[in-house]
């Protein structure tokens, strides 16, 4: 297919002639991809879809839509990933923004979602609260599905403090989710108390950090992945403290790295706690853990 050169300097553009550079530069990149990814790039920021676009000779597109465009096209081209190009990524029910200093979610993450609904279904928490809440897609997606409930998500990274901020402001729930910058659960008070603890921390041990997917090494922040020498440093740097911020009967849930779930247990143990469910992702890999400091 021949490019159609877009003329970047007119007012508007005919979205027929924005369709074609998308089909022939993602095209040109992955054939197989390049329809899914037209049809997102097409109704997230175009708002039509390519039938729409397709079957109609008079639809324009302005110059700053164009140019939105344009610049995702040239960002696929030169190797980022879909959603770091995008500039959000959907998780669970909704969208979220990515910054540089946010973990792009993960599907396998949404194990973790699914394991919370299972056990809250007759006991919605009141209180929830994330640590190490990235772009604060855990917190946000379980606050949609427990309307009732308010949480706190932590993150070290200032920067994604602020994505999770924005994150909150944008699906409405900046007043029932309070985003604290802090270690741990250092921005605590010593009281406060959840129904319910969940935490995605990073748990890729360092030595495997050089040999990750490169578009994970590039653009996943190392903070967001280096678990220390096993991996298992935040786990065992959670897991004593948390017990302090947990109502009486109240549930935590971890997401870990792959071969990690015999380790949990024994930390679990060391801290008088008990693991008392793993649950597998799509993959058929161990992905999330419950654990329990009460009775089995
Ligand atoms: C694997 S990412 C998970 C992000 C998000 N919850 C998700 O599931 O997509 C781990 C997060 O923990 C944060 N983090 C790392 N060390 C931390 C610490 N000491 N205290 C609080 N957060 C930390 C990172 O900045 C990162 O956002």
């Amino acid at each position: 297919m021949m490019p159609h050169k877009i003329n970047r300097n007119t007012e508007f553009t005919s979205a027929k002639r924005l369709l074609q550079e998308l089909k022939s530069r993602l095209g040109a990149i992955n054939e197989e991809l390049a329809p899914y990814q037209i049809k997102l790039i097409l109704e997230d920021f175009v708002g039509l879809t390519p039938s729409q676009i397709r079957f109609s000779d008079d639809l324009d597109v302005s110059r700053e839509i164009t140019e939105k465009v344009i610049r995702i096209i040239e960002k696929i081209e030169k190797g980022t990933p879909l959603a770091r190009a995008l500039g959000y990524r959907d998780f669970w029910k909704d969208k979220f923004y990515l910054s540089e200093d946010t973990l792009e979610p993960r599907p396998d993450t949404e194990t973790l979602i699914e394991e919370v609904l299972k056990k809250h279904s007759n006991t919605p928490p009141k209180r929830i609260l994330d640590i190490g809440t990235g772009t604060g897609c855990i917190l946000l997606s379980l606050l949609r599905e427990f309307p009732e409930a308010t949480g706190v998500g932590i993150d070290l990274s200032k920067g994604a403090c602020e994505t999770a901020s924005l994150n909150a402001e944008q699906l409405e729930m900046k007043n029932r989710a309070e985003i604290r910058c802090g270690n741990w659960t250092d921005p605590l008070k010593m009281d406060e108390k959840f129904d319910l603890i969940v935490s995605n921390p990073p748990y890729i041990p360092s030595s495997e950090i050089a040999n990750l997917d490169k578009n994970v090494r590039n653009y996943d922040p190392i903070l967001a992945l280096d678990g220390g020498k096993t991996g298992l440093d935040p786990y065992k740097n959670l897991l004593p403290k948390v017990k302090n911020h947990l109502v009486e009967g109240g549930s935590i849930f971890f997401e870990i790295g792959i071969n990690q779930d015999q380790d949990l247990a024994r930390l679990a143990e060391d801290s008088n706690a008990t693991l008392i469910r793993v649950t597998k992702d799509l993959g058929g890999v161990p992905r999330v853990v419950e654990i329990s400091y009460g009775d089995k």
